[in-house]
């Protein structure tokens, strides 16, 4: 099995970004993780950031050409803007789990709306970087 990983705007500074609400690993540590999970599930982990809408959505259709069995998403605040993400995951037909590493329902109400979360197959958010490892688990069930 193959799951890839997209991260999106700012995630790229985890480890020194508000660390009281994201923590203090790293893309990388949480990247760790993951692989290391994933080879005890029999997975292969993709993971990738990107501070650009259009690489997110480029990167779910890339999910389905290599036949991705899960991908997991934290869209970061994309999450709370973007259609064409919407889209993307609604046109590729892979199920995406959403991850948030806050639980936004908590903070601003900006960020309670999810247009990912729309098209998700279900989201896992408030678990610093175990949201990561939980999605791992809920994608390894599918
Ligand atoms: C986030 C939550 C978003 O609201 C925020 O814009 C992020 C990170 C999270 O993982 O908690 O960039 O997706």
């Amino acid at each position: 099995k193959l799951v890839y990983v997209l991260n999106g705007p700012n995630l790229n500074l985890l480890g020194t970004r508000e660390p009281d609400i994201y923590g203090s690993q790293t893309l990388d540590d949480i990247g760790a993780l993951l692989v290391e999970r994933g080879e005890e599930l029999d997975i292969a982990i993709d993971m990738r950031q990107s501070n650009h809408e259009g690489h997110l959505v480029d990167w779910l259709h890339e999910a389905r050409a290599e036949g991705a069995s899960a991908v997991l998403l934290n869209a970061g605040a994309y999450t709370h803007t973007s259609v064409a993400l919407l889209d993307a995951i609604r046109a590729i037909g892979v199920p995406v789990i959403e991850v948030h590493l806050s639980n936004p329902h908590t903070r601003e109400s900006f960020r309670h709306t999810s247009w990912v979360g729309m098209a998700a197959k279900g989201t896992i958010a408030g678990f610093g970087a175990d949201s990561y490892l939980l999605a791992l688990e809920a994608a390894a069930r599918l």
